[in-house]
């Protein structure tokens, strides 16, 4: 099988709800996870779990807490309105296409959800005299930090379902009842879940991605550096 490049990838990943009913091959999703597992995470920790859900009964129950999860996202969405980059155009697309997935979570042949333990923190009392004052504030820091080793390996099976032709999209709406899905999987009290991706051989087309562009974002040195537009990079 020829590789797609990886600037092709990242382009054209996009975010694919609709997707056929037909099996996915165990080889295939092993090669996903493959993919996964190289990503990076704090201290190389790689305190994943990657739960591969295909029986239908338990697809059933993910998709009902799905649906009912997105009722309170798509509360929020409505009430925030659509973000100012967006054309209403976009935005509806957006809103259409992610109110398909509502329904249809459960239909997805494969639901994967990327799970992580907590992160080991010393004791207290283990820390050297002058450090034991900031254990709070390191406390906090591990918190912060903590989808940054479970995201990346995200990305890389929402690239690698990109170029073995399947697809996929990061969803994180079921968070909101994430009691209700750990009991359903037998997922321990320390471990949380990331994401809910549904898995299987696109019925939409690939990209392009439609961003804001660099200049928009990107700036120079400081803050307030403008970053001057260079030619496009495409
Ligand atoms: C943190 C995060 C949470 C998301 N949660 C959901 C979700 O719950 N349901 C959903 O349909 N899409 C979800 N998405 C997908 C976004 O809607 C999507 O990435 C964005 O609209 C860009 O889509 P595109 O890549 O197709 O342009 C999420 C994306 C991120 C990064």
């Amino acid at each position: 099988m020829s590789e797609l490049g990886v600037f092709e990838a990242i382009y054209t990943a996009r975010a694919l709800r609709k997707l056929k009913p037909d099996p996915v091959p165990e080889d295939l999703i092993e090669r996903v996870l493959d993919a996964a597992i190289r990503a990076p995470s704090a201290g190389n920790a790689q305190n994943w779990i990657f739960i591969v859900v295909r029986d239908p009964a338990t697809r059933a129950g993910l998709g009902d807490i799905y649906r009912r999860a997105s009722d309170i996202a798509s509360a929020m969405y409505a009430a925030r309105g659509r973000p100012p980059h967006m054309t209403e155009e976009q935005f509806q697309r957006m809103m259409g296409s992610g109110a398909y997935l509502w329904d249809h979570m459960r239909d997805a042949p494969v639901i994967l959800i990327p799970c992580q333990s907590a992160p080991r923190l010393p004791r207290r009392e283990d820390l050297p005299p002058q450090f034991q004052a900031g254990f709070e504030e390191e406390q906090r820091y591990m918190q912060q930090i903590r989808g940054a080793s479970i995201y990346p390996a995200v990305q890389n099976i929402i690239l690698a379902c990109r170029a073995l032709g399947l697809g996929t999209t990061i969803t994180t709406n079921h968070i909101r009842l994430e009691r209700e899905l750990k009991d359903l999987l037998g997922i321990p009290e320390d471990v949380h879940t990331f994401a809910m991706m549904p898995i299987g051989y696109p019925l939409g087309r690939y990209g392009p991605l439609a961003r804001k562009p660099v200049a928009e974002v990107a700036r120079r040195d400081r803050w307030d550096g403008a970053w001057a537009a260079g030619p496009s990079p495409r």
